[in-house]
């Protein structure tokens, strides 16, 4: 039976003290959730994050990381960084990183396998451009970036591995996928990671992320195939968070 995980992707918002006050608001409201819960703040926010986390069964993410361990980087961030701060998730190839920072299958698959390697567990995002789902390519743009992203795993991190599939028109459009759409192309990357490692992949978490709000959310996490939401917009206000959570 695979537990449900929500997870706020902060992106590019919030201070280190209004880190602080935004987890203080949702920590008493999720404190009685069944799924796990996990927020990815902003790296400078991760610090002060841990020390109101503390005590509570909210878990810490990052929303990326170099896969070199340390190094003439200038600007990045690397996984004994995050692992010292009290990070136990880490986001990896989120479609705004590939298209503005020129991550690629081959950069996610290095950080996918050095996330494992310091015993982070990566939250891998796939999911197709609108020009590609009007051009009938949604299978195979995300074959090709679960195979390349997912290669050369052990079987064992198969395991613990996290799955995002984040059509990019869903992001931050108000637009999200149908909850059998989403169901579909979920179903879809689990088969595809079975055809890739076998039956550890019925243990592999595959959330659904694009527009999930408080009031969409029951509905797309009733779906059978789908573990949970990485949410953006929404994870930004405690209350929106907190239903969401609850609707686990
Ligand atoms: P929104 O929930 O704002 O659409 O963002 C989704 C997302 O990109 C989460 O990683």
């Amino acid at each position: 039976m695979r537990r449900a995980i929500i997870a706020g992707n902060w992106k590019m918002n919030k201070t280190p003290s209004e880190a602080k006050s935004l987890i203080d608001h949702i920590k008493p409201l999720v404190a009685d959730a069944n799924c796990e819960v996990v927020v990815c703040p902003p790296f400078v926010c991760l610090p002060a994050a841990k020390t109101v986390l503390e005590n509570s069964n909210i878990k810490l993410g990052a929303q990326n990381m170099h896969w070199e361990e340390s190094g003439a980087y200038t600007g990045e961030v690397s996984a004994p960084m995050l692992k010292e701060i009290g990070v136990e998730y880490v986001i990896i190839g989120h479609s705004e990183r590939r298209q503005y920072f020129a991550e690629t299958d081959d950069t996610v698959n290095k950080k996918v396998i050095s996330a494992f390697s310091h015993e982070l567990i990566p939250i891998v995002c796939v999911g197709e451009t609108l020009e590609q789902r009007e051009a009938g390519k949604t299978e195979n743009v995300v074959k090709m970036q679960v195979e390349k992203g997912l290669s050369g795993l052990k079987v064992d991190e198969v395991r613990r591995l996290i799955v995002a599939y984040e059509p990019i028109w869903a992001i931050g459009t108000g637009r999200n996928a149908t909850p059998s759409d989403a169901n579909y192309v979920i179903k879809f990357i689990r088969d595809i990671i079975t055809g890739l490692y076998g039956n550890v992949a019925d243990e592999v978490r595959i959330q659904y992320g694009g527009s999930v709000n408080a009031q969409n959310a029951a509905e797309i996490l009733a779906m059978p195939d789908i573990d949970g939401a990485l949410v953006g917009g929404a994870s930004l206000k405690a209350q929106d968070f907190a239903t969401i959570v609850r609707s686990c």
